[in-house]
C-alpha cells in the first residue's frame, strides 16, 4: 500500500542517539519534543496516505531562535531533517523517506504586523491559511492565494510549495504576492529577508530562491506578502458543457467580457462529480440531468448590481447559442459554500474511496482532456477503477486521479499509466508538475523537465547553501 524508495537511505546521515535526544530536550523543552510512537506517527504519513516515514522523533520550536539552534546541531551531527508546516503537500515532500528529523512550524504561528492601507501582512510560518483569511478578512483585505486545503496548510508550506489553487488566474503566483521571507539556513543562520516594501530593488531578490524549493535550500520562519481588497460582490456561476470543446468556449467568452472581475475559472468531468456526490456528506449535483463537464466561474468585483447584471446577461448568451447546455447561479452565500464544495471536495473524495495516483499536469488548454480520454480507453477492462479530469482550467492545469479501489489492480494501472502519461506531456511540451511540486514523487523527473545547465545551477545552489545535504534529503532532485 505504501510506497517503497527504489533507493538506499544514504548513509552519511547520522542515526539518533540518546545524547541527540536529550540536546533537542534542552533546546525545545520536553514539550517540543515528540517521541511516543502514537503522537509522531501522523508527521509522518502523508496526505494520501501513501508515503510513509519512520522518524523518531519530532521536534517543535516555539521560536526563531530554538530552530537556529535545532538546525546547526543537525548541521554539526549530519542529522536529515524534513521542515513540515501543515502536511498537506501532495507529492510526498513534507514527510521523511527514512529515519529524517521532522521539524514542525506549528508553534510559529504568530501575525506580526497587518498594514490596513496597503495590505501588507507579516506572520510567522505555521500561521494556518484559513486563519490568515480570518484576520484580513476582518480588515477588508482577502488573500491572494486559495486552496481546499485552507483549513490545516501554512503559510509557510504554502510559500515552500509555491501553491498555485483556486485564485491563481486573479492573483497570479503566490511568488509574486510575497515581499520577502525570513529564512533559517541549513547551519542555523537566520537570514531576515522580510520586507514591507512593495517595490524595493536593492540587490538581488534571493527571498525568491526559497519559495517552491520545497524545503530543500532553507527552512521559512517567516513572510511577508501583500493582500489584496475584499472584494464586496461575489458571483458564481456553475454550467453544464455537453463538450470540452464547449467548455474551453465558455470559459474563454467569461474571460474575455468579464476581464476585470472574473476571480475562478474551475472545471471537473461527470466522473468527479460522481466520487464528490457519492463520498462527501451534504454535497448534491444541482442540476436535474447528467452532463459530461461542468465549469464554474466566479467573478469578485465592488458592485453587486452591476456585476449581478453582467453575469446575468452572459449567461443568458452562452444558454441561447448553446455553448453550454445549462447553468445555475449560485444565490446566496451558503450555495456559494456548496458550489465550491463540489469542485474542492474532489480530491479529498478521491481519497476517502481508496489508493490513488494523482498527476498535476499543465498542457496546452486547446485539447487538454484529450489525454483522459486515451486513459480512459487505455485502463477499459481493469477492474475496480475510476479515472476523472479537473483542475484549473483558467492555468491550463489539469488534474487526472486515478482511483485503485481495488488494489490488486495497481500494478496493471501502473503500467498503463507510465510511461504513458510522461510521454504524453513531453510529445505537447507541457509540465509535470503545474502546481504540487516535485516531492518524492517526481524527483526523478527534474532532469527530464528541465535544461542540463539549469539542473546544474539547482545543484549548485543546493550545495552552496545546504553542503551536507541535511534539508529534505531525496525530494526535489536526487
Ligand atoms: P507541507 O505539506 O507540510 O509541506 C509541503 C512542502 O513544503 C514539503 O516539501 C515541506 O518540507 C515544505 N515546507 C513546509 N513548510 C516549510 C517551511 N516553513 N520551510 C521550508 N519548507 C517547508 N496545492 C496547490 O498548489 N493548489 C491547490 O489547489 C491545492 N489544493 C489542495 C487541496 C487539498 C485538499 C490538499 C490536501 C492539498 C492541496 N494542495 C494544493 C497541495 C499543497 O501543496 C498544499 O496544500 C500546501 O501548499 C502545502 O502546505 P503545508 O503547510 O501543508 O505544507
Ligand atoms: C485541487 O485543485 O483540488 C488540488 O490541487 C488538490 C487535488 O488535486 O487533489
Ligand atoms: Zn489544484
Amino acid at each position: 500500500r505504501y510506497y517503497v524508495p527504489q533507493f538506499q537511505r544514504d548513509a552519511r546521515f547520522k542515526q539518533l542517539d540518546g545524547e541527540d535526544v536529550d540536546f533537542f530536550r534542552g533546546v525545545v523543552g520536553e514539550g517540543g519534543v515528540l517521541t511516543d510512537e502514537k503522537e509522531v506517527a501522523p508527521y509522518n504519513l502523508d496526505w494520501m496516505g501513501i508515503y510513509k516515514g519512520e522518524c523518531p522523533l519530532v521536534l517543535k520550536p516555539r521560536t526563531v531562535g530554538e530552530t537556529q539552534r535545532v538546525l546547526k546541531y543537525c548541521n554539526d551531527q549530519r542529522i536529515a531533517v524534513v521542515p513540515q508546516g501543515g502536511n498537506t503537500g501532495l507529492v510526498g515532500g513534507s514527510v521523511p523517506t527514512f529515519d529524517e528529523v521532522v521539524l514542525s512550524l506549528a508553534n510559529l504561528n504568530k501575525i506580526i504586523s497587518f498594514d490596513e492601507s496597503t495590505g501588507v501582512l507579516h506572520c510567522q510560518a505555521g500561521c494556518v491559511l484559513e486563519s490568515l483569511y480570518q484576520h484580513v478578512e476582518e480588515r477588508g483585505f482577502t488573500m491572494p492565494i486559495d486552496l481546499g486545503a485552507k483549513g490545516s496548510c501554512h503559510i509557510g508550506g504554502n510559500v515552500s510549495t509555491n501553491a498555485g489553487g483556486l485564485r491563481y488566474l486573479r492573483y497570479g503566483p503566490l511568488s509574486g504576492s510575497v515581499l520577502g521571507l525570513e529564512v533559517v539556513k541549513a547551519d542555523g543562520t537566520r537570514v531576515d529577508m522580510t520586507s514591507l516594501l512593495r517595490k524595493d530593488n536593492t540587490g538581488y531578490k534571493a527571498h525568491q530562491l526559497f519559495i517552491g524549493a520545497e524545503g530543500t535550500l532553507g527552512v521559512v520562519t517567516a513572510v511577508t506578502m501583500i493582500c489584496p481588497f475584499k472584494s464586496s460582490s461575489v458571483q458564481l456561476c456553475l454550467f453544464q458543457c455537453d463538450s470540452f470543446d464547449k467548455v474551453v468556449q465558455a470559459a474563454t467568452e467569461c474571460r474575455r467580457r468579464m476581464s476585470d472581475i472574473i476571480s475562478a475559472v474551475e472545471f471537473f468531468d461527470r466522473s468527479a462529480l460522481e466520487m464528490v456526490t457519492t463520498h462527501i456528506p451534504g454535497s448534491r449535483d444541482p442540476f436535474q440531468s447528467a452532463s459530461p463537464f461542468y465549469l464554474l466561474v466566479e467573478t469578485s468585483g465592488q458592485d453587486e448590481a452591476c456585476d449581478y447584471a453582467r453575469v446575468e446577461k452572459l449567461v443568458g448568451k452562452l444558454i441561447e447559442d448553446e455553448t453550454v447546455t445549462d447553468g445555475v447561479y449560485a444565490e446566496n452565500a451558503t450555495q456559494i459554500q456548496e458550489f465550491w464544495k463540489l469542485r474542492e471536495s474532489i480530491g479529498p473524495a478521491m481519497g476517502h474511496a481508496g489508493k490513488v495516483y494523482k498527476y498535476d499536469i499543465t498542457l496546452p488548454l486547446t485539447g487538454m482532456y484529450h489525454i483522459v480520454e486515451l486513459l480512459k480507453e487505455r485502463l477499459k477492462g481493469i477492474p475496480g477503477h475510476t479515472c476523472v479530469g479537473y483542475g484549473h482550467l483558467g492555468d491550463s492545469n489539469l488534474h487526472i486521479n486515478v482511483l485503485a479501489e481495488d488494489l490488486s489492480a495497481c500494478q496493471q494501472l501502473e503500467a498503463a499509466l507510465e510511461p504513458f502519461i510522461w510521454d504524453y506531456i513531453k510529445s505537447v511540451k507541457g509540465s509535470v508538475s503545474a502546481e504540487h511540486g516535485l516531492g518524492v514523487m517526481k524527483a526523478d523527473k527534474i532532469t527530464a523537465a528541465n535544461e542540463m545547465a539549469h539542473v546544474e545551477l539547482m545543484r549548485e545552489l543546493k550545495r552552496l547553501l545546504d553542503p551536507n545535504g541535511i534539508l529534505n534529503p531525496y525530494k526535489v532532485m536526487r
